[in-house]
Parts: structure tokens; sequence; C-alpha cells
């Protein structure tokens, strides 16, 4: 079994306070999780390139951009270059996924591909040995604090069965409403890298938010 790992995601800090809040989850999760939106792909707009090579200087955690843009084989890789541990495109979007994935990984950083609730995951079996992670979103891509769709569990299961079947080292993360009521449904589920961000920086102390969202979904 592969360890479980926590990627806060830095959408529901404080923006004006990034370092602090970057800091403040360094000792007890696995990555910081960044999400890009464009106000096309999706209807939010959050940060970009400036603030992910500003957080790289300062973050001890590795930076986990979640692009959620209309064009990333356009921009994914200088997110890679400005620093990312890894870069997650989004299915939905890439046009040239093949070539985007491995521009990501030769520039050094973790390639993943999300994949949006009403999207099938079997039509991305054949990427599987292009990359490191598959996103499941668990909410419609845009907002932090929405609840986690039930719906997508069943899907959890069948990434997990692929990646397996796969023989592969494919991590499974899910995204959206993950939060001491859901994670276990989706640990259960195969998922394995788990991201939150209401239920972290939501919290008085988001350590000990992280320190217990680890303990629930290793049981
Ligand atoms: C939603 C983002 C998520 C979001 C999660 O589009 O991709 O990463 O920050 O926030 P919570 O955990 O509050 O649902
Ligand atoms: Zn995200």
């Amino acid at each position: 079994d592969v360890a479980i790992q926590i990627s806060p995601s830095i959408l529901s800090a404080d923006f004006t306070h990034l370092a602090d809040e970057a800091a403040a989850v360094a000792n007890s999760a696995d990555w910081l999780h960044v999400d890009v939106m464009d106000n096309h792909f999706v209807p939010n707009l959050t940060l970009g390139l400036p603030v992910v090579e500003s957080l790289h200087r300062v973050a001890d955690l590795p930076l986990d951009c979640h692009l959620m843009i209309e064009d990333p084989d356009r921009w994914a890789p200088s997110y890679a270059e400005a620093g990312a541990g890894g870069v997650t495109i989004h299915a939905e979007a890439a046009k040239a996924p093949v070539r985007t994935l491995r521009t990501i990984r030769a520039e050094h950083a973790r390639a993943g591909l999300a994949i949006n609730p009403a999207t099938p995951v079997e039509h991305y079996a054949e990427l599987l040995p292009e990359l490191d992670m598959v996103l499941l979103m668990t909410v419609e891509p845009g907002f932090g604090g929405q609840s986690f769709l039930e719906m997508v569990v069943p899907k959890i299961r069948r990434a997990r069965e692929l990646i397996d079947g796969g023989g592969g080292t494919v991590r499974l993360q899910v995204d959206g409403g993950v939060s001491a009521d859901t994670i276990e449904q989706a640990a259960a589920a195969g998922a394995d890298v788990f991201v939150a961000g209401s239920a972290v920086y939501g919290k008085e102390d988001p350590a000990a938010a992280v320190d217990a969202l680890r303990a629930q979904a290793q049981r």
C-alpha cells in the first residue's frame, strides 16, 4: 500500500498571507494544492504564474498545481518551469494531452490529469503510462466549499481498478468537498491523495485538521 497524502488547497486560505498560510501546514501536509482558474474554463478567477513563482520561493511543500484553464497545452509547461512539483491539466480542456503531459515530465514535474464529475475515466485509460496522478473532481470545479458528489464514488473505484490493472504507481487524487464526513468513503473506494480546502483552512488549527484527515483516511 502506498502512503496517504494530504494536499491542502490554498484557495481556502487568506490570500493576503499566503506565506504564513503555506507555513501553517508545512509540517503536517505532503503537498500544497494551488488552484489556477482563468474565468473561462471555470467561472472564477484565482491566481496565475507570478503567484506560483512567489509561492515556490517561500513554501516548504511541493506545489500541486491544478490548472482549471482553457488552454493547458500552452500554459502547463510554464507552471513546471515556475517550480511546481506537479502540474495537473483537465481532460476536458487539453487538446494535445500526450504532448503536454510529456512536456510537464520533461520539466521534472509530476504529470496529472483531472477529470470532471460527468467525464468518464475509461476514456483516458490509455493515458495512464503518461501520468503520475489522476485527479477525480468530486465537485464541479470552480469554487471551494461545495458538497462532495457521492455519484463520483463508483468512478473512484473504477479508476483504482484501472490503475492497479495497469500495474503502475499512478496516484489517485480526489478534490472537492473532502472533509471529516467524506474522506473515509473516498479512501475506501481507492483514493490515496486528498485535497482539502475548507476542511483545512476553515479550521482554527489547519495542521491539526490535516493530521485528523490523514488518520481518518488511513483507517
Ligand atoms: C475546486 C478546487 C478545489 C477546492 C476544494 O474547483 O479545485 O481544490 O479548493 O475546496 P474544498 O475542499 O473546500 O471543496
Ligand atoms: Zn483543485
